[in-house]
């Protein structure tokens, strides 16, 4: 078995001695030094060359709970506006088809703030349907909320060889929040991307377009456009699913954009359609790097229940050689044995041991007797390096005023979802999978709610 290494140790790089959490400072040494490692933690990913089998992590067939669409306006409503249904492309459709007429949508920090509604949106239902309070108690059993690619990079991250990713991560009342955190550095490289690699990107977008319609099983016909054509790109627009689901001991609040639905959208995901492109495979070592991408591809669409994957193959100049249709749950058995070979078992038991640790790390935070702050609003700075590991660090006032962007936030939770959530039960619950580790009976001091401003929901249509 390849078991995930586990260790917790004082992390001594420059950056962080350059710049100590001045809210946790204590005089003495011990203390401080103490109160230091329980700010710092590493996590190494376990072996993926093992040839021995890694127990198995079971994964709940996802629950659909709502769906929204995001407006050309870039609102947010409780609608299908934006649902797209699936279609043959054209043979040999150019993906660079109205790449000047791109309306795209500018880089910005993605918040969970959209998924948060949903998720008070889904709660609001629990208390109309169940009665008053259900939907507080439903939330307290949800261990994590995030986007897909969140949970996507994670899951994968043992297999990750380029791409450092970073997370923030708030603990609320027993529910982990996690989103990405973007510097400005980084989302500036995102917004001013090479022209070849702002194409390339684009031919994902296109493909997406040529694979839809407004209806199901016809062809979109616009006017002074190709047959087909399903409309100009704008990534404002996109329609977006919140699944239930749960991995191991954890139940998951997932949400993420969804391509199209074949046929028919039924309020469950077994319609969904998954649509990727990639270079046509020429060779060999274009199969094995194209069986690495599939690990990607099987994880965002298995984590949101989405059944099949249609990725359109091109040339290098966007034209639309082939398409070929993937069941989901059968990619895994498609590269077992192959030079590209990954297990999703790894990624699931890898996903059970980070979650356990992340959530033990936090909690045991909550008791830092060190610390005079609100244990809900500290935010944690998870870092997922390439073959190195996981570094979990408290962030400082400063992080954490960056985090908060000027915006009527705690941490990056909008106030007045924290608001709703935060200081309800004293007691953080346990840990994620074993009690045993984090002692009990940790309080967390109730929040003041007085002291914030009223909830604003300035800006959303629902
Ligand atoms: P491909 O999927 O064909 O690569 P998604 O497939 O996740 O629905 O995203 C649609 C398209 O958005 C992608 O097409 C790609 O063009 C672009 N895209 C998504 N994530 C990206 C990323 N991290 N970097 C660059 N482009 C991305
Ligand atoms: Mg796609």
């Amino acid at each position: 078995m390849a078991s995930p290494k586990t260790s917790k140790r004082r992390m001594s790089s420059p950056s962080d001695e350059a710049r100590p959490a001045k809210r946790l400072e204590v005089d003495a040494d011990a203390q401080n030094d103490a109160s230091r490692q329980s700010r710092h933690h590493t996590l190494s990913y376990p072996s993926v060359n093992s040839s021995q089998s890694v127990p198995s992590v079971p994964f709940q067939q996802p629950t659909g709970l709502l769906t929204f669409s995001y407006t050309p306006q870039r609102v947010l409503e409780f609608t299908d506006s934006a649902l797209r249904y699936y279609i043959d492309p054209p043979p040999g459709a150019d993906l660079r088809y109205g790449y000047e007429r791109w309306i795209k949508r500018p880089e910005e920090r993605t918040r969970l703030d959209g998924l948060l509604r949903a998720v008070e949106r889904v709660m609001q239902k629990a208390d109309a349907s169940v009665g008053p309070g259900s939907g507080e108690k439903w939330l307290k059993d949800i261990a994590v909320v995030t986007w897909r690619g969140i949970m996507t990079k994670i899951l994968t991250a043992p297999y990750e060889e380029r791409d450092r990713c970073e997370l923030n991560a708030m603990y609320v009342n027993g529910t982990l929040y996690l989103e990405e955190h973007l510097s400005d550095a980084r989302l500036k490289e995102k917004e001013d991307l090479p022209p070849k690699q702002r194409v390339q990107t684009y031919y994902g977008y296109s493909f997406e377009s040529w694979c839809t319609s407004s209806r199901p099983g016809v062809p979109e016909r616009l006017e002074g456009h190709p047959v087909g054509w399903g409309g100009d790109v704008d990534t404002n627009v996109q329609w977006c699913s919140v699944i239930k689901t749960k991995l191991g001991d954890n139940r998951l609040v997932i949400g993420g954009e969804v391509d199209c639905v074949r046929e028919r959208f039924s309020g469950r995901t077994d319609t969904f359609v998954e649509l990727k492109t990639s270079m046509s495979i020429r060779n060999a070592g274009d199969e094995a790097r194209f069986e690495k991408k599939l690990l990607k591809f099987y994880m965002q669409s298995f984590l949101l229940g989405v059944p099949e994957i249609v990725v359109g193959f091109r040339t290098p100049a966007g034209r639309l050689t082939t398409t070929q249709t993937f069941k989901t749950v059968q990619i895994p058995r498609l590269v077992r044995g192959k030079p590209g070979a990954w297990d999703p078992q790894i990624c699931f038991n890898w996903g059970q041991q980070f979650l356990f640790k992340l959530k033990s790390i936090l909690t045991a935070a909550a008791e830092d007797s060190s610390s005079a702050d609100e244990p809900s609003a500290r935010v944690w700075r998870v870092t997922l390096s390439p073959r190195e590991g996981v570094s979990v660090s408290l962030l400082d006032e400063d992080g954490v005023r960056d985090v908060e962007g000027g915006e009527g936030r705690v941490g990056f939770l909008p106030r007045w979802y924290y608001d709703k959530v935060a200081g309800q039960d004293p007691d953080p619950g346990p840990p994620l999978a074993a009690e045993a580790e984090v002692p009990p009976g940790t309080g967390m001091p109730p929040t003041t709610p007085s002291s914030h401003q009223p909830p604003s929901h300035q800006g959303w249509n629902i």
